[in-house]
This record gives C-alpha cells, sequence and structure tokens, in this order.
C-alpha cells in the first residue's frame, strides 16, 4: 500500500479520449484541438458538438444540434411546480441539482438505464438544453420572478444569456458569454467529473451521474471558487478599494486562508490557459459598470501579490468570476453557468466509461485500531 496518494495526486484514473491538460506545453487538448484556439474561433455549440460527438460538425450537424440545444417541447412544466416548493433560502445549485434528478423520472426506467451510445446520445443532448433552463429559471423561481421560455430564433449562448438577465444583450456580451462557456466546456478529470465516472461505473444512469457531478462542482475548492472570487474583489472594494487591495492579500495569506481562484491541483505553479486567454476580455466590459476600471485595478494587483508571495496565478474562475459581474450577472449563478456548460463535458466522460466500463472500486490504507474485543 505504499503506493498510497492523499487525494489521488498524479493518479492516472482512467484512459480517455475526451481531454488532456498538457501542463509542459500549455495547452488543454480537447478531441485533438486546443481548448484555446477552439474558444478563439468556434462557439459553445460546435465546441460542445465536438466534444460529446469527437468531431466538428458541419452546418447541417451543427444546425440540428443547436435546435435540440434549444428544445423545451419536452421540459415539462410541472417541474416548476416541484422547484416553487423548494426552500427560497436554498441555492441555485441545489434546485438545478433536485430538477435534474426529477427529470430523471420523465424517462422509463429502461429507458433510464440503457447505456448503450445512441441513448446516451440523447439523453445527454437533452440534458445540456434542459440544464440551461433549469440554471436561469431556478434562480428566477427563487427570487419570486417570471419563468422564462427558451427563444429558438436565437443562439444557444444569446438564448441563455437573455434568459438569465431577462432581456437582450449587445452582440459583444453575448460574444464574450459564450467563449467563458467554451473555456468551462471540458477540462479532463476534476473532481465533479470524476464523481460522475465512478457514479457511472456502476452502470448507474446519466442523470444519477449528474447529480453526483453538481453536488461535486458546487464546492468552493472546484467551481464555487468563482463566487467565492467575486465576493473578494467586491469586499475589498468596499473596504477600501485597490489602496488596501495588497495589505488585503497579505493579512489573509498570513492566516493561512486561501485565496479564492488562485491554485490548480494540475496547474500547480503555472498560468491556467484559459485564465490567461481570457483576462484580455475583462477591459472590453470594463465601461459596463459603475467602477468597472477599479475593480479591474484591484484584481491586477491581487494577481501580483499572489504571484510574488506564493508563485500563484489565476485559474479560469478568477477572470470569469470578475467578467461575469461585469456581464451583470447575478452572483448565485456563477457556479451555475460553469455547471451548465460542463454539462457537455460531463455527457462525453459518461458515454465513454459506459462504452468501456470498469467499476470503480479502490482500497484503503487503514489507520484505525484492530483486535479490539467485545
Ligand atoms: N491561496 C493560498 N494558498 C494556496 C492556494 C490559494 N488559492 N492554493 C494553494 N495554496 C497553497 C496551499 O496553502 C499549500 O501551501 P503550503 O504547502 O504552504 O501548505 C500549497 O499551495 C498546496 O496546496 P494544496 O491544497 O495541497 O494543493 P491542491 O493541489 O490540493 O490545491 C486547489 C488545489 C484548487 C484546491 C487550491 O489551489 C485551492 O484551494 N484554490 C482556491 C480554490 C479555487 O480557486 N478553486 C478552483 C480550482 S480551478 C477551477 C475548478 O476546477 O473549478
Amino acid at each position: 500500500m505504499n503506493d498510497f496518494k492523499p487525494g489521488l495526486d498524479g493518479v492516472i484514473a482512467t484512459d480517455t479520449n475526451v481531454s488532456y491538460l498538457d501542463v509542459d506545453n500549455e495547452e488543454i487538448v480537447i478531441r485533438g484541438y486546443d481548448l484555446i484556439e477552439l474558444a478563439g474561433s468556434k462557439t459553445y455549440p460546435e465546441v460542445a458538438y465536438l466534444v460529446i460527438n469527437g468531431n466538428l460538425p458541419n452546418t447541417k450537424e451543427l444546425n440540428s444540434f443547436q435546435k435540440l440545444l434549444l428544445d423545451d417541447s419536452a421540459f415539462p412544466s410541472e417541474t416548476y411546480d416541484l422547484l416553487n416548493l423548494i426552500p427560497k433560502s436554498s441555492m441555485v445549485m441545489d434546485v438545478i441539482r433536485t430538477g435534474i434528478s426529477y427529470l430523471a423520472g420523465f424517462h422509463s426506467e429502461q429507458n433510464l438505464m440503457d447505456t448503450s451510445e445512441n441513448q446516451n446520445l440523447n439523453k445527454g443532448t437533452r440534458l445540456i438544453a434542459e440544464v440551461a433552463i433549469l440554471t436561469a429559471n431556478s434562480h428566477r423561481i427563487l427570487n419570486g420572478q417570471k419563468i422564462i421560455k427558451p427563444d429558438s430564433s436565437k443562439t444557444f449562448s444569446e438564448n441563455f444569456i437573455s434568459m438569465i438577465l431577462g432581456k437582450s444583450v449587445s452582440q459583444k456580451q453575448v460574444e464574450i458569454f459564450d467563449k467563458i462557456l467554451t473555456c468551462y466546456i471540458e477540462h479532463e478529470m476534476p473532481n465533479s467529473t470524476f464523481a460522475a465516472r465512478v457514479i457511472a461505473s456502476t452502470l448507474s444512469d446519466m442523470y444519477g451521474a449528474f447529480v453526483g457531478g453538481i453536488s461535486s462542482l458546487k464546492g468552493p475548492l472546484h467551481g464555487g471558487a468563482n463566487e467565492a472570487a467575486i465576493h473578494m474583489i467586491l469586499d475589498i472594494k468596499e473596504k477600501g478599494g485597490s489602496k488596501i487591495a495588497e495589505r488585503y492579500i497579505l493579512d489573509k495569506l498570513k492566516n493561512k486562508e486561501r485565496i479564492m481562484g488562485f491554485g490548480h491541483r494540475v496547474y500547480m505553479k503555472k498560468y491556467d490557459p484559459r485564465a490567461l486567454f481570457l483576462k484580455d476580455y475583462i477591459s472590453d466590459l470594463e465601461s459596463n459598470i459603475e467602477n468597472g476600471e477599479e475593480l479591474h485595478n484591484i484584481y491586477k494587483i491581487v494577481e501580483n501579490v499572489m504571484a510574488r508571495e506564493k508563485g500563484l496565478y489565476p485559474n479560469t474562475d478568477y477572470p470569469i468570476a470578475l467578467l461575469f459581474y461585469m456581464l451583470g450577472i447575478p452572483i448565485p449563478l456563477y457556479t451555475p453557468i460553469f455547471f451548465a456548460s460542463r454539462t457537455a463535458g460531463l455527457v462525453a466522460h459518461v458515454i465513454e466509461q459506459h462504452n468501456n466500463n470498469r467499476l470503480f472500486r479502490p482500497r484503503v490504507l487503514y489507520t484505525g485500531p484492530r483486535g479490539l474485543k467485545l
């Protein structure tokens, strides 16, 4: 048992042809392509199609895929009756998680438990659409606002952000939102993907794997970091702004607190390529909000202090937190939007797990007592 690795650090858990973090070459490989190149020139639905099917779509394939992503004809309106019963103090992630569980019941047992690739592709595509609808409307339900239906005349990203904000947005905003979704889409073997694959490895269903995945992604060491990061930037602003930003971070580090949006198990002391790509868009949105420039300054000071003091760099959640804020997105939706984007990655991994399954069942390093007598 001397191969024990706490947190499975560096352990290869499975083989995959979905994605790979090539840290040495600073590349996030997605089905053979560089994610940053994809985010620079392709839209979220194109990359989602690539992630789940293994190839980029032609125009016809893209059109029919986009249609499915905006199709709510199979979305049962009773879902909202159930979600309305959830305490209004709940977190959006928990409302979505409940919604996913409920939606599983709209498949027959035979269909739900069918793990064939074709069935998984159908369920997975439907889930990407369902989670986006749930994301926008869960927040509306918690805030007593009217439910919104998807508008199939819009692109996926334009519709998604319009449903979230309850109004139409500029093309520039749609473009940046789409790039954020694309950057979040798939990232090798984070905790949520692993959780989903572990569940799928019992030959449990796609919906069950998603419920596990969303529960994992909610945590502040994972997807929850984007909300924690903006709360920190706003707290610095509240307490004195860029003048006190350096002191604020030094104090936190002295108290051994973590700075959310920094560090990464795989990148460790290297810059997350997604964060490097997305940070340039902050200037484009700075004038969208009051104090945009000041928040950007705080952002830069925190980044510099973290590099100097800890040799740690932003992960993708750090720039996205500020970009979401500048896009006017309500903070409780930051982590849910991350999950909504990641659905494509989860679908691909559940399909791959089911297609070539081996049950995950590790061992332990037992540290408890032995030989106790009754
Ligand atoms: N702030 C301050 N110190 C940190 C941070 C941070 N954000 N991240 C790592 N460290 C320090 C940590 O205190 C430890 O120092 P020491 O060796 O002196 O005790 C050292 O770096 C190693 O930390 P670790 O927790 O053993 O490393 P890990 O690989 O388990 O951590 C991590 C990875 C993401 C949990 C961690 O970097 C962290 O807590 N970051 C903040 C949360 C965050 O931003 N999460 C988003 C991750 S990326 C997007 C996603 O997947 O959602």
